[in-house]
């Protein structure tokens, strides 16, 4: 059993929350039951990971492809988002958390807009985990708007558009700024993919995908993750 005791702790873990609609149909439940379930394991999951001592925490909460779903499902995680993000208050204040949203936020109802910020604000001097929500979030779109915003600053004299413009500039105006790139990469429920997650910052993270489903997942999944990348050498492209 991994042993939190001996381990190094990786300062940015990232999460593909992957598996609720499978882990409720095992059930014969309705896809939002493991939608439900999800949210529960996010919370002990950003209390583990405080306790740990993990700097950064990121989860894949909802992507900019999911709204291609049923109005129903799409309703009902909207509706979670709601609920959670009172009680995400909650817990964040108790445990020393600080809240961040990425993703475009621009397409969510006022209400969960409004949320988010008060989120955000309320929890801003936490000193201890960060824990970042991806919310109507792409990799691609992150990239985009990035662009976006870059050029932007050029055409109002901002700044120069200059061949010294460097990876670490662009990174400046990717959702993720300030913060460091994900250590390691964990994906629930076995799928081999990265479906636009974190395509910029993912470049050198070390990937560990599980079988287990995310309502199913704990802390000991999470401590056998972190324990596997303890064992990886990283080596940056060098030897
Ligand atoms: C992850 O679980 C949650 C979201 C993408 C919102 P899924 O809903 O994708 O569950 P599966 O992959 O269909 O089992
Ligand atoms: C990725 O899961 C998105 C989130 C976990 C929020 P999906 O279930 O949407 O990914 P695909 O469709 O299997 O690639
Ligand atoms: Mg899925």
């Amino acid at each position: 059993m991994a042993d939190e005791k001996t381990m190094a702790v990786p300062d940015h873990v990232a999460i593909i929350m992957d598996g609720n609609g499978r882990w409720a149909k095992k059930r014969g439940l309705p896809r939002t039951f493991g939608h439900k379930q999800g949210c529960k394991v996010v919370e002990q999951t950003v209390e583990d990971a405080a306790r740990l001592g993990i700097r950064y925490l990121t989860v894949y909460a909802f992507s900019t492809e999911n709204w291609k779903r049923s109005a129903d499902e799409v309703g009902a995680l909207m509706q979670l988002f709601r609920y959670y993000m009172v009680r995400l208050l909650d817990v964040a204040t108790k445990n020393n958390v600080r809240v961040r949203m990425i993703g475009d936020r621009r397409r969510f109802p006022e209400d969960i807009r409004a949320g988010i910020e008060k989120l955000e604000t309320e929890t801003r001097e936490a000193t201890g985990l960060t824990f970042v929500i991806a919310v109507n979030y792409g990799g691609r779109d992150d990239i985009r708007r990035a662009a976006i915003r870059y050029a932007e600053d050029v055409r109002e004299g901002r700044r120069e558009a200059a061949d010294s413009f460097t990876e670490a500039d662009f990174g400046k105006y990717l959702d993720t700024a300030g913060m460091p790139d994900p250590d390691l990469l964990i994906r629930t429920s076995g799928e081999l993919r990265l479906s636009n997650f974190l395509l910029w910052q993912c470049a050198y993270s070390e990937i560990v995908i599980t079988d287990v489903l995310w309502p199913d997942f704990n802390k000991q999944v999470l401590l056998s993750a972190i324990e596997e990348f303890n064992h990886r050498n990283r080596r940056y492209g060098g030897v």
